[in-house]
């Protein structure tokens, strides 16, 4: 049994750790529900754990608490004990720009919080906006940290084109694919005016495509998220940070939309690459009797709306990155929490390979299905069920644990941070 006291209990750790570790590293995350009815009788805590890396699945309709879990989860990381926390980094992808508002203790319920033993309080995150949105923040006065922007030399030339819709069929495809491969290849530093500049003093090429790629290159300059330097990956997760990497920004800017997806996927690749250098000198220390210790902490990526990054029938740029994180992340120490309104959406190695499956209010069948589907047989009969007996109120949620194989019925915990996610008017500024 995942117990250690009789009002606890800890999804996500093997018995093994649990009798090592006890309740140490884990997140607080609700209340077992024990009755029927819309008011539930609340029974023991259930914590999640967050001292190993997850691949956490958060599903419901849209408006049931997916971004207030994925919030609440956030605020327990940043209470771990020093120690835990840091070996840890968490970043957050925020498409909706809401999670800037965990810096702001709540105060419309104060009562309710206390009633859970907790108190309002604000969580140390850092929030980032890429470089060329930074004075829309500032106009809005929303509090961010720092501006956010990637190395031009860190993309590929099939990220570049990507990016502009462009393929090798198109001759704009292939003269911006050679560019820059010749400049990565040069091993010099470049941002985008090299680019231009190297475009431009193409001899074979014909002016319209160059002026064609031009066009291009200058539109991504005013995006201000590439840049000759590029924000470092080892300052942004630094040993114990929360960092919100906000592109709700690029939402509906056309041409943009693809700018949302590159940030993932070379943020998501890079993390990979180095969270696979330290997890083998981190090994051969542990081998060496010595501490396991690195610099380069384990990493917990939340993506929220993750249908759009790792979208079932399409091709995006995050997409390969993603999966690469959903099926070998955990072993280097590379954690996820997805949350989806759309599962049926989602790439289905998403959800089968999911060791926690948090589970909001779902009404569409389809979405239902493509769950139940994918899930291990012992969910199946009952899934229906149990989202017929979960109260209407938000913040109920099914958790399905690999570790205990049990379906939990839960109530969300009350966030202790500012909810911005309610309307815009809710900005307390
Ligand atoms: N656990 C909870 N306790 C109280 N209110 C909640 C809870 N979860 C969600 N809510 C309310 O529901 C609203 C929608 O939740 P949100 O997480 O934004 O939905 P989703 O991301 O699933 O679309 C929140 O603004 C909040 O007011
Ligand atoms: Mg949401």
């Amino acid at each position: 049994m995942a117990l250690v006291h009789e009002d606890e209990a800890i999804l996500g750790r093997s018995n093994e750790s649990i009798e090592k570790y006890g309740s140490q590293g884990t997140a607080f995350f609700g209340k077992v529900v024990m009755s029927s009815g819309q008011n539930p009788v609340l029974g023991r805590k259930v914590l999640i754990d967050l001292a190993e890396p997850h691949l956490i699945l958060i599903c419901g309709k849209r408006g049931y608490g997916k971004s207030y879990s994925m919030a609440v989860l956030m605020e327990e990381m940043a209470r771990l004990p020093f120690s835990i926390r840091q070996r840890l980094s968490v970043i957050v992808i925020d498409t909706v720009g809401i999670f800037w508002s965990l810096k702001i203790p709540d105060k419309k319920n104060v009562s309710e919080i206390g009633g859970w033993g907790l108190k309002p309080a604000s969580t140390g995150v850092r929030v980032f906006v890429p470089k060329g949105r930074l004075s829309f923040y500032q106009e809005h006065r929303i509090p961010v940290d720092g501006a956010f922007t990637l190395k031009a030399s860190e993309l590929e030339g099939m990220e570049w084109m990507t990016l502009f819709r462009l393929s090798w069929k198109d001759s704009e495809g292939v003269l911006l694919g050679k560019v820059v491969d010749e400049l990565k290849d040069s091993g010099k530093q470049f941002g985008i005016d090299e680019l231009i500049e190297a475009v431009r003093s193409e001899k074979k090429a014909p002016e319209k495509v160059k002026e064609a790629v031009i066009g291009r290159l200058l539109l991504a300059k005013q995006w201000g998220l590439i840049e000759k330097e590029g924000t470092s990956i080892p300052d942004l997760v630094k040993p114990g940070t929360i960092n919100v990497i906000d592109v709700s920004a690029y939402r509906q800017a056309i041409g943009m939309e693809g700018t949302r997806d590159l940030v993932v996927a070379i943020l998501g690749k890079k993390l990979f690459e180095q969270r696979m250098l330290y997890r083998k000198s981190e090994e051969s220390k542990l081998i060496a009797g010595e501490k396991r210790e690195s610099k380069m902490p384990l990493i917990w990526m939340f993506v929220d709306e993750a249908h759009m990054f790792m979208p079932k029938d399409e091709q995006s740029l995050s997409l390969q990155v993603l999966l690469e994180w959903v099926r070998v992340g955990r072993q280097p120490g590379l954690g996820l929490v997805l949350a989806t309104q759309r599962p049926n959406k989602l790439h289905p190695d998403a959800i089968s390979q999911c060791d926690l499956f948090i589970a909001h209010r779902m009404t569409s069948q389809m979405d239902i299905q493509a769950v139940s589907a994918l899930r291990p047989s012992y969910m199946y009969s009952d899934f229906d069920k149990y989202f017929h007996e979960m109260p209407r109120g938000r913040g109920f949620a099914l958790i399905l644990d690999d570790n205990t194989e049990k379906l939990w019925l839960v109530k969300v915990r009350p966030r202790l941070s500012w909810d911005a996610s309610v309307t815009a008017s809710a900005m307390p500024y």
